[in-house]
C-alpha cells in the first residue's frame, strides 16, 4: 500500500497496513503510561487544526476522534448540526467542506449520506488545498476506522491464541445496514482461514456486493438463521443494533422478528471458553447488559481501544508516524 491522502474506506487497506497500525497503536499505548510519554505526544501534532464534521449521531466515534485530537495536541473546530451552519441558508455540501478546507489540516466527517467522502475528496484533491478526509462513518455504507479498533481488538483478544488466522467470526443483527459489518468483513478477508459466520433474520442478510466480494476474495463464510449454533462454533460474536434509521417507510424494522438474534446471559454457556463479544455499540436489547462483565465481553475495552487507533491513525495520516515507532522509552 502506497502513502495513504484519505481514509474513506476499509478495502484501502492491506495486511501490512494493519499490521503497522497494530504496533503503533500498542507503542502508543506506552506513551500514555508516563507524564513525560503524553507530553511528547501532545507535541507531535500541535501545528495542526482538524475539523469534526458529524451530521448524523455519534457519541463514541466522535468524543474519541476529539480525545485523539487532544493526545496529539490537535486543535479541533466542530459542527455536528447542519442548523447551525450556512448550509442552513442553502450552502451546498461540497461548498461547505471546501469551506472547512480553509481553516484545517484534516477533515473527520460522518454524515447519512453514503459515498458523500469519497465525492468530497475527489473535490478537494483538484484545489489547492487538498486536507485528508477521514470517513468516521458514511450512511449504510463504511466505517473504516471502526474496523481498524475491531481488528486491534480481535488481534489483541487472540494474541495468544495464534492470532485471527484460523479463526470463526460470527457477525450477529442487520446485517444489511450494519456499516461496520461491512467494513469488518472487508479486513478479515486479509486474515488466511478466518471463517465468517452471518447470522441474521432474513429481512437483514448481507447485501449482494458483500457476498461477491467474499466470494471474489475465496473467504469462506456462511449465511444462517440458527443464531445458537452459530454462536457456539465461533471464535468471537460480533452483535450489531437494528439500523432502523435507514427504514425507507418507517416503522417497517419493527416488523421483523429480530428476537431470536439477541444475545443473552443464558447462551453464556453454549459458548466456547475462549470467545470473545463485541459490538460496535450503542446497543438495545440484542446484548444483555447482564453479559457486561463476563471476561469475554470486550465491548467496552473496543471503545477505549477507538481512541488509541484513531491517534495511531492520525499519525500515520499526518505523516509521525515514525516519530512513534522509533524512540525507546
Ligand atoms: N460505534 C459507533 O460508531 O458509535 P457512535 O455512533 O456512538 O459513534
Amino acid at each position: 500500500m502506497g502513502e495513504i491522502r484519505h481514509i474513506l474506506s476499509a478495502s484501502q487497506f492491506d495486511r501490512p497496513f494493519l499490521d503497522r497500525m497494530y504496533r503503533l497503536t500498542n507503542k502508543i499505548r506506552q506513551f500514555d503510561k508516563s507524564k513525560e510519554g503524553l507530553i511528547y505526544l501532545q507535541s507531535l501534532l500541535a501545528h495542526k487544526r482538524a475539523m469534526l464534521y458529524f451530521t448524523q449521531p455519534s457519541t463514541r466515534t466522535f468524543l474519541s476522534f476529539q480525545s485523539a485530537c487532544h493526545i496529539l495536541g490537535i486543535k479541533n473546530s466542530e459542527i455536528r448540526d447542519t442548523a447551525t451552519s450556512s448550509e442552513r441558508k442553502g450552502e451546498s455540501i461540497e461548498d461547505s467542506l471546501r469551506t472547512f478546507s480553509s481553516y484545517v489540516d484534516l477533515i473527520i466527517m460522518r454524515s447519512p449520506v453514503g459515498g458523500l467522502c469519497d465525492r468530497v475528496a475527489g473535490l478537494l484533491d483538484k484545489t489547492d488545498r487538498p486536507v485528508p478526509i477521514i470517513n468516521a462513518g458514511s450512511g449504510p455504507d463504511e466505517h473504516p476506522t471502526q474496523a481498524l479498533l475491531d481488528i486491534y481488538t480481535l488481534e489483541r483478544s487472540f494474541k495468544n491464541l495464534g492470532g485471527i488466522e484460523g479463526k470463526t467470526i460470527c457477525m450477529v443483527g442487520d446485517l444489511k445496514r450494519g456499516r461496520t459489518v461491512r467494513s469488518l468483513s472487508r479486513l478479515l478477508t486479509l486474515y488466511p482461514q478466518a471463517r465468517l459466520l452471518f447470522a441474521s433474520p432474513q429481512a437483514f442478510k448481507i447485501e449482494d456486493d458483500l457476498r461477491q466480494f467474499l466470494r471474489s476474495s475465496r473467504t469462506e463464510f456462511m449465511e444462517t438463521e440458527n443464531f445458537k449454533e452459530a454462536i457456539s462454533q465461533s471464535d468471537a460474536v460480533y452483535m450489531t443494533r437494528v439500523q432502523d434509521e435507514y427504514d425507507t417507510v418507517a416503522g417497517d424494522s419493527a416488523k421483523v422478528d429480530s428476537s431470536a438474534f439477541c444475545l443473552k446471559a443464558e447462551h453464556l454457556k453454549i459458548m466456547k471458553p475462549t470467545s470473545v463479544i463485541m459490538h460496535p455499540l450503542p446497543r438495545r436489547n440484542e446484548l444483555d447488559p447482564a453479559i457486561d462483565n463476563d471476561p469475554r465481553a470486550k465491548y467496552w475495552r473496543q471503545e477505549r481501544n477507538g481512541m488509541w487507533t484513531r491517534v495511531a491513525l492520525m499519525t500515520k495520516l499526518l505523516g509521525m508516524d515514525e516519530k512513534i515507532l522509533l524512540p525507546e522509552l
